[in-house]
């Protein structure tokens, strides 16, 4: 649910921007004059029809001449589709095919998540969305001349075991990664040559996926490959039931909950012991893991959106011991540490549990309270009131952080109550049993270029103390079992004697 949100967001501010761009060129034509131009001699009702509108839908994007060259393409990545030149990721056909009318449909009807390609079902009719595939196919005459057939799926049963041997085998690992996370050890290279935004796909984000995250979806794109990326076909290299097999596999490695399951409340789970660093710790077991999705940042100046962060959701967990609150985040990132901007994350409380500040860094009249990490430097605090009005503090906090297997696992760990020397920003923000207190999470990822406020941010959430339990059940649970144990000493002695 949060992720349609934040998807709908993203959408808000681009049809915003494409609603006030006036750019040179669309200046001086409107949306209907563009139409009432018209197609060239021949085209058919559908096309006329699907014409008007992709010029008001889709053109900010994809271009008058279809080229992907629209007002608000600058700089977006991936580059909107160029519909002249015809290469489409997503098909059912075989590689060297164009995509069947069905494929097209599916892809303006669903979007493609992770990029700015909106989702039209909630949007346009079912009508509106089919003529927009007999337009989209106008831009280029090969679908008149060239056969488009949609190639069949097994229908037979899989082997997620033996799908992980042809993993192997057939080296998805050295783009994919060994545990699927898009860290594998050529794709950073590919990136750069390729021009692409992001590594190998995160297999372990099914959601993310362009085309689908069923294993019939993942087998027509191991099968078909992606146009227009390094992710090649495999129909000559592997056999039906070996694609099948994998694409079985592939769907096993999605670790992300059902988008229903998200939700807005961390507790932190009560324990009696040290808060572990080691974010293996049998300890973290106790506190139930909440999916934070993250997105984009709206970046300021110049006024733009960053479309393309490495992560696109973390999770947290939280422990506390009665001292100190301890906030574990993680998230992937296939290139790790070493980077010429640092990666980092933060953690961002409203100062008083009261008010929920505007997004990122408050404002004037609601500060908040700023844990910050960065993989180079380490910990710093501020209090902040705006996104360029900061004051620093003695961090009231230490972290821990590790990066494994194309994962960041970042641990925050603060007083909660005062110790000499040491602000406490939990208890300054209100932080205790039966309080709600909003929170709100960032990262970077320095190799993907992201810096200062260029970042990817979650909603505000909230945070809440599980209280300790009492020791009067435990009690009562001793004494039933002495009952019970001098009940059955004192019966079997009656019996013997
Ligand atoms: C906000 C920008 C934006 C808008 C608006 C937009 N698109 Fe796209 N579209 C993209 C981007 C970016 C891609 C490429 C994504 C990728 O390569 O991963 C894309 C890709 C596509 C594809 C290619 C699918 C494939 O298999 O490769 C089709 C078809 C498409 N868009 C149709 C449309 C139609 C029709 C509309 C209007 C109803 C539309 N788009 C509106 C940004 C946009
Ligand atoms: C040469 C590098 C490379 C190899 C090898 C490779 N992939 Fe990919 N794969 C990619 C890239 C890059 C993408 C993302 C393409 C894009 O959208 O721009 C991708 C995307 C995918 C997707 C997502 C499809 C979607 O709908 O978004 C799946 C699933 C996938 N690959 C599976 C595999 C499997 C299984 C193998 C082994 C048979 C494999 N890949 C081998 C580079 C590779």
């Amino acid at each position: 649910m949060l992720r349609n949100f934040l998807s709908k967001l993203a959408w808000a501010f681009t049809l915003a921007v494409a609603a006030t761009a006036r750019p040179v060129g669309y200046a001086a034509s409107t949306h209907l004059e563009l139409a009432s131009q018209g197609l060239s001699h021949g085209a058919s009702p559908a096309e006329e029809d699907g014409r008007t509108i992709y010029l008001q839908r889709c053109v900010w994007c994809h271009g008058e001449a279809g080229r992907g060259d629209g007002p608000s393409a600058a700089g977006m990545l991936p580059r909107p589709r160029d519909f002249v030149a015809a290469h489409y990721k997503i098909r059912s056909t075989p590689h060297g095919q164009l995509p069947t009318d069905e494929d097209l449909f599916r892809t303006i009807s669903r979007g493609m998540p992770g990029t700015p390609m909106p989702g039209w079902e909630k949007i346009l009719s079912k009508e509106d969305r089919w003529k927009l595939v007999a337009y989209v196919k106008s831009f280029s005459p090969r679908f008149q001349s060239e056969k488009r057939e949609a190639l069949a799926v097994p229908t037979g049963s899989a082997s997620v075991d033996r799908g992980r041997e042809v993993y192997r085998q057939a080296k998805c690992f050295l783009c994919h990664g060994e545990a699927g996370r898009g860290d594998g050890e050529i794709t950073a290279r590919l990136n750069f040559e390729w021009g692409l935004p992001f590594s190998a796909r995160d297999l372990t984000r099914g959601w993310t996926f362009l085309g689908g995250h069923t294993p019939a979806e993942i087998y027509l794109r191991i099968t078909g490959g992606l146009n227009g990326t390094p992710m090649g076909p495999y129909q000559d290299l592997l056999t039906d039931q070996e694609r099948w097999n994998l694409a079985h596999y592939v769907a096993s490695l999605d670790q992300e909950p059902d988008e229903t399951s998200e939700d807005f409340l961390i507790i932190a789970a009560f324990t009696r012991s040290k808060i572990p660093p080691q974010h293996e710790a049998a300890e973290w077991k106790k506190a139930r893991p909440v999916h934070v999705p993250l997105a984009g940042q709206v970046v300021l100046n110049p006024p733009a959106r960053w479309w393309t962060p490495t992560a696109g959701s973390s999770t947290v967990r939280a422990l506390w011991n009665g001292q100190d609150l301890g906030l574990l985040v993680e998230w992937d990132d296939p290139t790790g540490p070493d980077s010429r901007w640092a990666d980092s994350a933060l953690v961002q409380f409203a100062a008083s549990p009261e008010l929920r500040p505007y997004f990122l860094f408050g404002q004037a009249d609601s500060p908040v309270k700023v844990w910050h990490w960065q993989a180079q430097t380490g910990a710093e605090s501020w209090t902040a009131t705006g996104p360029d009005k900061f004051h620093a503090e003695v961090p009231g906090f230490r972290v821990a952080s590790n990066w494994k297997d194309g994962r960041w696992h970042v641990l925050f760990q603060g007083a909660l109550a005062s110790e000499p020397g040491l602000p406490a920003p939990p208890r300054q923000a209100g932080l205790a049993v039966g309080s709600f207190v909003p929170i709100l999470f960032s990262v970077r990822d320095g190799a993907n270029g992201e810096r200062d406020h260029v970042r990817a941010i979650s909603t505000w959430l909230y945070v809440t103390l599980e209280s300790p339990p009492s020791a009067r059940p435990w009690l009562l649970a001793l004494a039933c079992v002495l009952a019970t144990v001098i009940g059955q000493v004192w019966l079997i002695s009656k019996l013997r004697s």
